[in-house]
């Protein structure tokens, strides 16, 4: 449905993929968090990104290279609330758009999930190689096709991101800060 219908379907991308793994995702979100000092403050924090807690304004204002100024642009530019996400960890995703570009239409949304859960829920280790089946007719099925691969690899090789501590890191250069978490920027 997501596929046919670009706009509309993320949702249902999100809540397909949600159902189908929550009970081993939440395990190992927990596992990933407390074996990291940053994912343990998180946690004790009970930290949360929405209008509250962080202004728009002032993250509009930063300098043009911060990723405070390119989550606000990926805001902006996909119209996309402060107070879209209701749990930290979709909070978190909407900042894997910002890092990596990707839109939230419906192929962004299925090879960002893709690069997501290979980061938090697969086993870090004996994966070294996928098969890529083609996903469909059309333009979605071979960009997704193409854009797989180098979305599981990201996701395998790089820093887990649900202990990342945004907050933290809104005036760090974002370029920096892709190559600290081994997460490249996906090509047009
Ligand atoms: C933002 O999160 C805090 C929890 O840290 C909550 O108290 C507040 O109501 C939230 N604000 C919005 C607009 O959702």
């Amino acid at each position: 449905m997501s596929l046919l219908n670009a706009r509309r379907g993320v949702d249902l991308i999100a809540a397909l993929v949600e159902a189908t793994v929550t009970p081993y995702l939440i395990h190992r979100l927990r596992d990933a968090m407390l074996s990291s000092s940053t994912g343990r403050r998180i946690l004790k924090d009970r930290a949360r990104i929405n209008s509250t807690t962080v202004s728009l304004e002032w993250l509009r204002n930063l300098p043009d290279v911060t990723m405070g100024r390119e989550y606000a642009a990926y805001l902006d530019r996909e119209s996309v609330s402060l107070d879209t996400a209701s749990l930290r960890y979709r909070e978190c995703h909407n900042f894997y758009h910002a890092l990596t570009g990707l839109p939230v239409i419906a192929e962004g949304e299925v090879v960002l999930k893709a690069c997501e859960f290979a980061n938090t829920l697969l086993p870090r280790t004996g994966l070294s190689m996928f098969v890529v089946v083609g996903l469909g007719p059309g333009e979605g099925g071979r960009v997704l096709t193409r854009c797989f691969p180098c979305a599981i690899r990201n996701g395998l090789q790089a820093k887990e991101v649900i202990s990342i501590y945004w907050e933290e890191e809104l005036e760090t250069d974002v370029k920096q800060l892709r190559k600290r978490i081994g997460w490249q920027k996906p090509p047009e």
